[in-house]
């Protein structure tokens, strides 16, 4: 078991200042991928084997509802799981979709489909968040249901088309859309004026739907059943950013990540981290399981201040909360545009990210949906304790600051980090960062 699992709830740890990085590492699989291939192998005829499955406290959600709903859902070793599609059904009892927006959303969607009555239920940070967005449309499409925040009640089947668009740019709700529409007559379409995240797409043609993109409309086609394949998950690039940043801060370091999954839609960070002046080099490109992956090396670097455009905030939407921290080491201001999402993640990661700058000695303010850092050009303060708000991305990136920061930072809450990224601390423990 991974020490990040062992530790007690509300654990928390410390980063501190660490000799310069140095290895060779893997992250995780990619957790927008392993939900989609379980989900997707769940709807399938036949067997779909998953290699690199994310086996994060999220995804493992996931696999138990789709058992739950009734396929057959078994883990041969570590990473490697075999799912044999069902009609899905009423299961027994609540599903617990734990801490996990994506988890929640795309089953939910994905139930629709069914002439089933289930009710999802989720941990308080979950339960928190606005469900609605996917829930009308579902209603739309003809699916009744209760409650607007979990815990949810769906009833499904029988559902007719939809043209939606998909204002928030959000790739869950895109994809409950979608899988809602396998099992829906007539013409399911999402109209997005910015492209979210490909994956369902991509995964469900692997699986033999027909889906189309054609400017900006993504569209079901005629073919909309699914046969079990074979999905490896690539390097999950949301969690690839902690040793990306930490390589960066951290004053003699060079690291390399292997096989991140460098999809266009998901990179919008190191575009803004070279941007920045960091020292990134992609070797090794190549396509993977239908998504481009690549090796990073990472060397440390001098950091200047950027403007994030909000145009690109869907590409790295997770990310902005160590974007934050790289910000906090940068010569000059940083900004970044077009953050209201951030708002309702697992925390309001928009009030986080500005709690644990200052508390580390960093001005941060947001100014409408705007993020606003004034970069120190070389290590702030550190020394603060910083509230996770049992957020992952939160307390992760606050250990980064931690590692490079003049004094060590401290976080609440850190047994979370085993929703994304179960092996966080062994993983930056190998590259010589002091976090415990
Ligand atoms: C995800 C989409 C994003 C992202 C989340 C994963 C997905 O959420 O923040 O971590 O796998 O589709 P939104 O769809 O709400 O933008």
């Amino acid at each position: 078991m991974s020490l990040a699992a062992e530790l007690k709830p509300e654990a928390t740890l410390t980063g501190s200042r660490s000799e310069g990085l140095q290895g060779v590492v893997n992250v995780p699989g990619d957790k927008s991928i392993s939900h989609r291939a379980l989900i997707l192998g769940g709807l399938a005829s036949g067997e779909t084997r998953i290699s690199g499955l994310l086996e994060g406290d999220d995804v493992l959600h996931t696999a138990k509802a789709v058992q739950a709903l009734g396929a057959e859902v078994e883990r041969i070793a570590v990473g490697e799981w075999r799912v044999s599609g069902a009609e899905w059904r009423s299961p027994g009892s609540p599903v617990d979709c734990g801490n996990s927006g994506t988890g929640a959303r795309l089953l939910m969607g994905a139930a629709a489909g069914f002439p089933l009555e289930v009710t999802f239920t989720g941990d308080a940070s979950l339960s928190g968040r606005p469900m609605e967005r996917v829930l009308g449309p579902l209603r739309a499409m003809g699916a009744a249901t209760d409650g607007s925040t979990l815990p949810v009640t769906i009833r499904g089947g029988d559902l007719r088309g939809i043209s939606f668009v998909n204002e928030k740019a959000s790739a869950q709700v895109k994809s409950a859309i979608l899988f809602a529409g396998l099992r829906a007559k007539g013409d399911v379409e999402v109209v997005e004026p910015a492209q979210s995240r490909n994956h369902s797409e991509n995964m469900l043609r692997a699986f033999g739907c027909d889906v189309e993109t054609v400017d900006g409309t993504v569209r079901l086609g005629e073919r909309r059943s699914l046969t079990g394949t074979n999905v490896t998950v690539p390097g999950d690039p949301s969690s690839a950013a902690f040793p990306i940043v930490a390589a960066l801060v951290v004053p003699g370091s060079e690291v390399t990540i292997r096989n991140v999954m460098v999809n266009p839609l998901r990179t919008g960070l190191l575009t803004t981290l070279l941007e920045m002046g960091g020292d990134i080099s992609f070797a090794n490109e190549r396509d993977e399981g239908g998504e481009k992956v690549a090796d990073l090396t990472v060397r440390a670097s001098v950091l200047r201040g950027v403007e994030v455009p909000a145009s690109r905030a869907p590409s790295m939407i997770d990310e902005y909360p160590i974007l934050g921290v790289a910000a906090a080491f940068a010569n000059g201001r940083s900004v970044m545009h077009g953050l209201s999402e951030l708002r309702v993640k697992e925390s309001n990661r928009l009030a986080a990210i500005i709690a644990g700058l200052r508390a580390c000695g960093v001005d941060a303010r947001d100014e409408g949906d705007s993020l606003i850092v004034d970069g120190l050009g070389g290590p702030p303060p550190g020394g603060g304790d910083v509230q996770a708000h049992h957020d992952h991305r939160i307390a992760m990136s606050y250990l980064v600051m931690g590692l490079a920061a003049k004094r060590s930072v401290t976080v609440d809450s850190a047994d979370m980090i085993a929703t994304s990224f179960p092996d966080f601390v062994p993983l930056m423990q190998s590259l010589g960062a002091q976090i415990a």
